[in-house]
């Protein structure tokens, strides 16, 4: 069975009830969920395949929780491991900055030697900017409680659907 961790940092509670949400929907995988608040970087390296997701918060900032732990992700050694990357945001309020957050996760564990999977096109998102476009496309998935909550479930469905293919 597919050993996959995600783990999450959460202010408000959006990115904690889609954590859950997403290891519910990983049927068939041997689920860990973990609140990066109280996880160690030792963690990170007893699973392949990891979900690393977050919120933003301020003006493009990563939540905090994540923003503490990423000194220690920094030193982490992800060589081999495949990493998907989530994020919660607001594109009506904070249309400049949207998800952010995934942007500075995903610079980390590059460097950490991670190769990063599950890519979603922009289509459909109301935003202007974002450092989690690259080339094209969100380096993760994006979710917008705030103004999209109806888009949540068929956009973690298909998600999850590429992710189990990428994880295995
Ligand atoms: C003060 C404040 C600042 C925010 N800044 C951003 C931002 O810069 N970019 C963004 O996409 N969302 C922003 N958001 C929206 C949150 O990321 C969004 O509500 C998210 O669902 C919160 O998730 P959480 O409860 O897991 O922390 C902001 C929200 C608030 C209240």
């Amino acid at each position: 069975m597919k050993k996959i961790a995600i783990f999450y940092g959460s202010s408000t509670g959006n990115t904690k009830t889609v954590a859950h949400s997403i290891a519910d929907k990983l049927t068939g995988c041997d689920v860990h969920l973990a609140d990066i608040s109280n996880a160690a970087a030792e963690h990170l390296t007893e699973f392949s395949c990891l979900i690393f997701g977050t919120s933003t918060w301020g003006y493009g900032d990563i939540q905090d929780d994540w923003e503490s732990f990423l000194p220690k992700l920094k030193k982490a050694d992800l060589n081999g491991k495949r990493v998907a990357l989530f994020g919660l945001g607001d594109g009506e309020s904070y249309p400049d900055t949207f998800v952010d957050g995934i942007a500075d996760i995903y610079d980390a564990v590059l460097k950490c030697g991670a190769q990063v999977v599950g890519q979603v096109p922009t289509d459909g998102y109301n935003f202007s900017e974002s450092r989690a476009v690259k080339d094209g496309v969100f380096v993760g998935l994006p979710l917008d409680e705030d103004n999209q909550s109806n888009l949540t479930n068929q956009r973690l469905e298909a998600w999850i659907g590429e992710l189990k293919s990428c994880f295995s």
